[in-house]
Order: C-alpha cells, then sequence, then structure tokens
C-alpha cells in the first residue's frame, strides 16, 4: 500500500489565502494611483459632510482589483456591502428585494452591470436618483403601482464592457473610475505583499521576473506566484529567484512577454488562417473555440495594449509586431506553405 503523504491535519488551502491576499484598505492597495486619490477624496468628503457616497462605477478588464475596491470603499465608509451581479438580478422583485434590505449609507455592489437586463435597469434610474422604487403589485385588473422608499445607498457598479451601458445608466454614476494594466513595478510589489501573506521565500529579482509576465493583472500575478512556488518546492529548495521563476514559467508555457497559450493561439489564427486580417471577431472565435465576450474582454484589452493587435472599423488586424513574436513577416500568412 502506498505510504500516506498527508498525516496531521490539512493547512489551510491557498483559495481561503485569496481573501487575506486581497488588501482591505486603501494603504494595501498598490498601483492605480490616481483611482485610488479621487476615489479616497471622494469617501473622505462623505464622511465630513455625513453624506451616503455617491454612485460609483468602476469599469476595467478582469482581475485589476475592482471587486477589491468596492469592499475598500465600504470599508472606509464604514456600511456594509451586499453583493450581487447583473446576470442574477431576474425580476423587478429580486431588485426590490436587495434595495429595500439596505441600511441607510449600505453599498449595493452590483457586479458586471453592462450585463442588466433592460426593464431592470429602468426601476434602477429612480431608485439611484431619488432613492425611490416604482413596484407594480398584483396583475390584470388589480394591478397597480406602489412607491417604495428606500435608504439613501451607494451603488457600486463595476463592469468590463462600459461601452455597453446606456447613457441613462453612465450618466447616474457621480465617480467614474477606469482601471488600467498595472505596470511592472506595481506587480512586483504586489508580488513581494502577497509573497509575504502566504510565507513564500522571494527574491526581489524572482518576484520582478512574475510580475514581468503577468499581462498586467494582479489576479494573474498572484495565480503565477502559486505556480512558481509550487516548482520552487519540487524542483528546487523552496525560494523563488529569478531563474527558478524563468524555468517555471515556460514549463507553464508563458513567453518572455507573458503571453500565454491562448494568446498566442489567437494571434497564429489571425496571421495563418485568416492572412492577418481584417476578421470580425465572431469569426476569430469560433477559429480559437472561444466565446466571443471572452475573447472581447479578456485577451485582446492586452493584446492591443502591447501592439499585438488592432481593432478597426473592418475587424481584427494583426500587426508586425504579432508577425515578429511568431517568427514571420507580414504577407506570410497567406502563403499555402503554411497550411
Ligand atoms: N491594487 C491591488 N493591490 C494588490 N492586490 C490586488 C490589487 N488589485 C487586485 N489585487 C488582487 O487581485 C485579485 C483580483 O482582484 P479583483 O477580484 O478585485 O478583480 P476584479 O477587477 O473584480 O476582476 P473581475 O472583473 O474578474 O471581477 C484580488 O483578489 C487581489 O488579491
Ligand atoms: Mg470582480
Amino acid at each position: 500500500m502506498a505510504e500516506r503523504l498527508i498525516t496531521g491535519p490539512l493547512s489551510t488551502p491557498d483559495t481561503a489565502l485569496e481573501v487575506t491576499l486581497r488588501p482591505s484598505v486603501f494603504a494595501d492597495f498598490t498601483g492605480q494611483a490616481k483611482v485610488r486619490e479621487r476615489l479616497e477624496i471622494a469617501v473622505q468628503a462623505a464622511l465630513q459632510r455625513r453624506e451616503p457616497l455617491d454612485h460609483v462605477l468602476l469599469n476595467g478588464p478582469p482581475g485589476l482589483g475592482k471587486t477589491t475596491l468596492a469592499h475598500i470603499v465600504a470599508k472606509a465608509m464604514g456600511v456594509s456591502l451586499k453583493c450581487t451581479s447583473g446576470p442574477t438580478i431576474e425580476k423587478a422583485g429580486d431588485l426590490a428585494g436587495l434595495l429595500t434590505n439596505l441600511e441607510e449609507g449600505d453599498v449595493l455592489f452590483i457586479d458586471e452591470i453592462h450585463r442588466l437586463q433592460k426593464t431592470i435597469e429602468e426601476y434602477l434610474y429612480p431608485a439611484m436618483e431619488d432613492f425611490k422604487l416604482d413596484i407594480i403589485i398584483d396583475q390584470g385588473p388589480n394591478a397597480r403601482s406602489v412607491r417604495l422608499n428606500l435608504p439613501r445607498f451607494t451603488l457600486i457598479g463595476a463592469t468590463t464592457r462600459s461601452g455597453l451601458l446606456t447613457a441613462p445608466l453612465l450618466t447616474r454614476f457621480g465617480v467614474r473610475e477606469r482601471l488600467d494594466y498595472y505596470g511592472a513595478d506595481d506587480l512586483q510589489r504586489i508580488v513581494l505583499r502577497s509573497a509575504r501573506l502566504l510565507a513564500i521565500e522571494t527574491e526581489e529579482a524572482g518576484a520582478r521576473e512574475i510580475a514581468r509576465r503577468s499581462r498586467g493583472t494582479p489576479r494573474i500575478a498572484n495565480n503565477l506566484l502559486r505556480r512558481v512556488r509550487d516548482y520552487a518546492q519540487v524542483r528546487a529548495d523552496g525560494r523563488i529567484t529569478a531563474a527558478i521563476a524563468d524555468r517555471a514559467l515556460a514549463m507553464l508555457e508563458i513567453d518572455e512577454n507573458g503571453l500565454d497559450e491562448m494568446d498566442k493561439r489567437i494571434l497564429e489564427t489571425l496571421i495563418v488562417k485568416f492572412a492577418g486580417g481584417p476578421v470580425g471577431v465572431n469569426s476569430l472565435a469560433v477559429a480559437v473555440g472561444e466565446e466571443p465576450d471572452t475573447l472581447e474582454e479578456v485577451y485582446e484589452p492586452y493584446l492591443i495594449m502591447e501592439g499585438y493587435l488592432k481593432r478597426t472599423p473592418q475587424g481584427r488586424v494583426a500587426t508586425e509586431l504579432s508577425y515578429r513574436k511568431l517568427g514571420l513577416k507580414p504577407g506570410d500568412g497567406a502563403q499555402p506553405s503554411l497550411f
């Protein structure tokens, strides 16, 4: 019989630690300096006036800290935060339930707010503006509209696609902030902080290597840190050096520029199958086996920012940089020899 590897009680899994990796106060939130300062001032001012905070919209690609900021803001205001998301609010009654359960000043956090149904959105307008909710009760001849008075609450909306929000909803947010990809310095700080919290021995250069290859995203940096830790533990003495990080990331097929398997598949498909474009996002998505939304929200923003891809009215186009990345020259993709 195989020897039992685990004897004593299991230690806390990292998923539970994700909670502790998430900064809970502004001071621990690294990077996004302008966004952070503007939010801190809005919070401070509201506290001084003893008013609820204006509604806040946080926009930006996944894993950059929108949910984290919503929690930080609620905590700084000294109020509780109730969490929900656009697609889970199906009926006006669901919204009424959420809103009437809030206390004065509380934060209602709606994730993926761009996926809110239009009908629900319309109920939200008077709720946000006048803290009133008109709902219809009963059906047929007995149907009547009832006006509910709501506590003065703060709505924090998060979205990866603010372009999909309607103007009336957009303009009801007093504070609108966009999070951008993090630079390597900020990500290095985040990696070192997480390493400290998880008690992983990490050299500055090791953290730098992880930071450089994390697609500008704290969530990815934290995930890579854990994978590199596994590698360091099994293949070395547990310490994360630049060389160990490099070997671990190469094993995970994360390249020098932080592009992963999917990024490379997208560029390769665009160049080889579609001769560099222009190609519509739907065709590209089918060809790489991914949802168009995911392609647009998760992969493209980084590829565009790094200059591998362009969005044109005709569709997606590969840049010279992406040809070089794949060791090709513009025009190569059309060569039949590549098929
Ligand atoms: N500025 C930061 N400093 C330190 N850690 C951060 C920062 N921003 C994000 N993180 C870490 O990254 C993780 C992901 O952040 P968060 O869940 O807030 O992203 P999100 O923008 O809400 O993503 P999604 O759009 O997928 O919901 C957090 O758990 C936290 O550990
Ligand atoms: Mg989130």
